[in-house]
């Protein structure tokens, strides 16, 4: 695998490469990478001819200074992991190489970008906006891979793809999960031995909201009660959406597909966890 750290070598050798005729796929990436990325990364290498995964920890996404400065850091792991997984190339620039000068573009894709993760993270999809569409123009991907674990992230940059006109397919991955159902993510890390166990309740009490009957709002009260009800976990916020638009639902058949966001805070830092469960 060849690691590339600025953009001119990047785009020279992808040239070369498409000029053979390859197709290209792409996984952008912040690091700290687990088996949920690997699975992004399998899937790309098995659908084209050359994979290139970008490992940037992108500074202009995290509007909590905190948590940009405690996110993990572990550059060689993560290459000896894409080296495995069957990687082309790992793009791992600096951030002046990305940002010589600050961003201003400002992005929006109400409601995609300004529910949930938008309201509670203000800046957080306007800057996974400038550095996606950055990487698109940089790499010009025939298909770029994305996780279902960042569900509204998946919607965002779906509109921004159509609005900036660019061309390729984006592929939404399934959530990979531990066997308790955790939900694998880089801040896990970041949790307690303990708090692992607690935060798998979180996926146990969503799944089984399926299968209670319940109306709309009932699930909503459920899933925040029983959640709620567990020391060391306290609901941000629960929203089921249309699973297309994000725009709130009241009744199951509003909307063709329907799943439900929630956002976690566990243990004593605390940290915050994400996950979804599809309801239709
Ligand atoms: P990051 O959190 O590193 O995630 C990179 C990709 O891996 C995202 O598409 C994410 O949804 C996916 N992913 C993470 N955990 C997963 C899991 N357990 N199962 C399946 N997929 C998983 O998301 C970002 O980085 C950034 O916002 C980025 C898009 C790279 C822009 O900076």
């Amino acid at each position: 695998m060849e690691v590339i750290s600025k953009i001119s070598q990047l785009r020279e050798r992808l040239s070369q490469l498409r000029n053979e005729g390859k197709s290209i796929g792409l996984v952008p990436t912040m690091g700290a990478l687990h088996e949920g990325h690997a699975s992004l990364v399998r899937r790309s290498v098995k659908e084209n001819d050359v994979t290139v995964v970008s490992v940037f920890l992108n500074p202009t996404q995290f509007n909590d200074p905190k948590d940009l400065e405690r996110y993990p850091r572990t550059l060689e792991a993560d290459c000896r992991l894409l080296d495995e997984c069957g990687a082309d190339i790992a793009f791992a620039p600096s951030v002046k190489e990305i940002y010589p000068e600050p961003d201003t573009r400002l992005f929006s894709y109400p409601p995609t970008d300004s529910v949930m993760e938008g309201a509670m993270r203000p800046g957080h999809f306007n800057g996974v906006c400038q550095i996606v569409s950055k990487l698109l123009s940089y790499v010009e991907p025939d298909r770029a891979y994305f996780g279902e674990k960042d569900y509204q992230q998946i919607a965002v940059i779906r509109r921004m793809v159509d609005d900036l006109g660019f061309k390729l397919q984006i592929v939404p991955c399934p959530v990979v999960r531990q066997s308790d159902g955790l939900a694998l993510s880089s801040r896990n890390t970041l949790l307690s031995d303990e708090e692992r166990v607690t935060a798998a309740n979180i996926y146990r009490i969503l799944d089984k909201s399926r299968s209670l009957g319940l109306t709309v709002q009932e699930t909503h009260d459920y899933v925040v009660g029983e959640i709620n009800s567990i020391p060391g976990l306290t609901v941000q916020y629960f929203s089921i959406v249309d699973g297309d638009s994000l725009a709130d639902v009241t009744s199951w058949d509003e909307a063709p597909s329907v799943v439900g966001c929630i956002t976690v805070f566990c243990g004593t830092k605390p940290i915050r966890l994400i996950d979804h469960i599809r309801y239709k």
